[in-house]
């Protein structure tokens, strides 16, 4: 299905030269059921580039998951087929090609991978056109309008930053809704632009899900941390705006304290205007969402330990950087572990495993956990200085899989 096209107040008349997915940029959405089988058939058209795609935060087999040792030659193709049994969840696709990530999901090979669960079916969520994706990017809107990508050593560091959003691929977007309940399901499809999520109006709006699903039940909050390769879902009230008036979705900027100036990312971002129109009917308003069953630390039977570090562009892992077929560890099928990240650095790394979700267990260094820590995630942001802790079971499927800092150029460079 396509993305939904949202408004803009940006004056027309620059054409931008994209790589496209079935002609769109973000991709078409892939939804489907659960249980359902997913199949797909990758053509690489572009010019003289190789291609892979990874489904991200869907637990496919090793040989449908999209390692960059998958990928095909221009005028090459190949198949893809795998049951989705899985929770519900708000996932989506990249390409993943070995050194060229980051360029070509700038240039557009990314969309949505939407799983429909009929679990969920009888929670009292807005639906149908109350119920709104929305692909969040930043780009470097320079005079031509045009995706140009080559990078700087400040680049390499802190990942290549845009100065302003597009979301579902539209600069200075717009949506006319209701005064009525809406969920929105936010994906942070950045290389590198962290989005601390607030309304214009500081309007507390509620967590429902993240990048593994629904939570337990709706969590309130003001502002909300999404990283590159995260999603939220988000339950937003605009009874009490006037209609007429109008209700920005900004991003805050992180704070300035970590590090060095040129490695902030601290500027503010508008990203979505809602202008809201008419009275509605309220729907009602879910107390409990998908309950689940929090994993306890005592129960793990292993730690694995991660330091996180930079030197002069270059990111690692434990002192290593990546390399196609090095096998690093083997985590038994079914072993509950703790996965501690350790960051030495002065910027950030939203680290993501494929083939699990985990559960986030402690953050130290930095302050303690947050509502973004709820809940199914597959991408957590360690801050400059923090050790975070995660409990993971691999238990989905067996086969080489990649874990990675999901920042694209420090990805790129080998992390
Ligand atoms: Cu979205 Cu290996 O990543
Ligand atoms: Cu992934
Ligand atoms: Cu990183």
């Amino acid at each position: 299905m396509t993305l939904l096209r949202l408004q803009t107040n940006s004056p027309y008349g620059h054409s931008t030269s994209v790589y496209a997915i079935n002609g769109s940029v973000p991709g078409p959405t892939v939804r489907i059921k659960r249980g359902e089988v997913f199949r797909t058939r990758v053509v690489n058209q572009l010019i003289d580039e190789p291609l892979v795609i990874h489904w991200h935060g869907l637990l496919s087999p090793e040989e449908m998951d999209g390692h960059p040792r998958q990928q095909v030659e221009s005028g090459q193709s190949y198949d893809v087929q795998f049951q989705v049994n899985q929770r519900g969840a708000t996932c989506w696709y990249h390409s993943h090609t070995d050194m060229l990530t980051a360029e070509q999901v700038y240039k557009g090979l990314a969309g949505l991978f939407i799983i429909d669960d009929p679990e969920y079916d009888d929670l009292d969520l807005p639906s149908g056109d109350r119920d709104i994706p929305l692909v969040i990017v930043d780009w470097r809107s320079n005079a031509q309008c045009q995706l140009t990508y080559s990078t700087s050593m400040a680049d390499r560091m802190r990942g290549y930053l845009g100065d302003e959003a597009l979301v579902n691929g539209t600069p200075e977007a717009w949506l006319a809704v209701d005064q009525g309940r809406y969920r929105f399901r936010l994906l942070n499809g950045s290389n590198a632009r962290i989005f601390k999520l607030a309304f214009s109006d500081n309007r507390p709006f509620h967590l429902i899900g993240t990048d593994g699903g629904l939570l337990g039940e709706p969590i309130e909050v003001t502002n909300a941390i999404l990283t590159p390769g995260q999603r939220l879902e988000i339950l937003v009230d605009f009874a009490n705006v006037p209609a007429g008036e109008s209700v920005t979705l900004r991003s805050l900027g992180m704070p300035r304290d970590a590090g060095l100036p040129w490695l902030s990312q601290d500027l503010e971002l508008d990203l979505l205007t809602l202008h809201v129109e008419h009275p509605a009917t309220l729907d009602p308003w879910p107390i409990a969402l998908a309950p689940f069953e929090n994993w306890r630390s005592e129960d793990a039977v292993r730690t694995r330990k991660f330091t996180l570090s930079s030197s002069a562009g270059i990111h690692y892992i434990n002192g290593k950087l990546f390399e196609m077929n090095r096998v690093d560890f083997k985590p038994p099928q079914g072993d509950l572990e703790i996965w501690e990240y350790q960051n030495m650095g002065q910027v950030h790394h939203p680290m993501h495993m494929h083939a699990a979700n985990f559960q986030v267990l402690e953050r130290i260094g930095r302050g303690p956990m947050t509502p973004e820590d709820e809940g199914w995630r597959d991408t957590v942001l360690v801050n400059p200085g923090e050790t975070v802790r995660v409990l993971v079971r691999f238990e989905a499927e067996t086969g080489l899989f990649l874990h990675h800092c999901h920042n694209l150029e420090h990805e790129d460079a080998g992390m």
